[in-house]
């Protein structure tokens, strides 16, 4: 998404060869003209995934906090509810619960992200969005939780994969579409380069 890649290139921040900074338009202050072309691209993809697929998606998951705006604009495009899993089991979450354990590279800690059963049936067919995918812990977790559920997955939306992580390349192996708006190969000497693919 050649919109997306201009905002990396000229506003992220190269802060290791692991890590981009890009707190100025996805993890901190949000920039909404850009989530609403965002949720324009995942569905896009996700109405391409019809021509081979004959189930419609009725639900986007995602995690909190970083994936939530772009879940909100595809769940607007497509019509369907948006669910956000919890890192912290909130007061009011008192009934039933699916869980899933995800462990932070970055972090070094495994965590629990929680979702209430009452949000997610048998009959569903989810599709999960992410803001980052590196080791794709996080998209494992969400993964588990629709399996849980007795759901199935239409595919996982990704704003921005690092293609030298193993994550998204797991995924695939799975056999997951995976649509992922900005693939970067390097970001060696603090250079931001992306992947050459079809979608650009
Ligand atoms: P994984 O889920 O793909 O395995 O990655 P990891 O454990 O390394 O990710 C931990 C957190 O760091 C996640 O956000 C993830 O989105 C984010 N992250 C991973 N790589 C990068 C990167 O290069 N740049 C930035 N900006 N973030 C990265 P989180 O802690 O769950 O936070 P939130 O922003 O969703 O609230
Ligand atoms: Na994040
Ligand atoms: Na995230």
């Amino acid at each position: 998404m050649q919109e997306l890649k201009k905002k990396i290139l000229q506003e992220g921040r190269v802060l290791s060869d692991q890590v981009l900074k890009v707190d100025s338009f996805l993890n901190h202050q949000v920039d909404p003209q850009l989530m609403v072309g965002i949720g324009k691209e995942f569905s896009a993809r996700i109405h391409e995934g019809y021509a081979t697929e004959n189930k419609k998606v009725t639900k986007i998951l995602t995690i909190e906090s970083s994936g939530i705006p772009a879940a909100l604009t595809t769940g607007l495009e497509l019509d369907v509810p948006v669910i956000f899993a919890r890192k912290k089991k909130s007061l009011t979450m008192t009934d039933e619960n699916y869980v899933s354990q995800v462990y932070s590279f970055t972090k070094e800690e495994t965590n629990d992200i929680t979702v209430s059963k009452k949000f997610l049936d048998a009959d569903e067919h989810v599709y999960i969005i992410d803001d980052f995918l590196a080791h794709g812990a996080a998209a494992h977790g969400l993964i588990d939780i629709v399996q849980q559920a007795g759901a199935t997955i239409a595919g996982i939306g990704i704003i921005i994969e690092k293609s030298f992580q193993d994550g998204g390349q797991k995924l695939r192996d799975l056999g997951y579409p995976v649509h992922s708006l900005a693939r970067i190969k390097s970001l060696r000497d603090g250079i931001v380069e992306f992947m050459e693919d079809e979608h650009s």
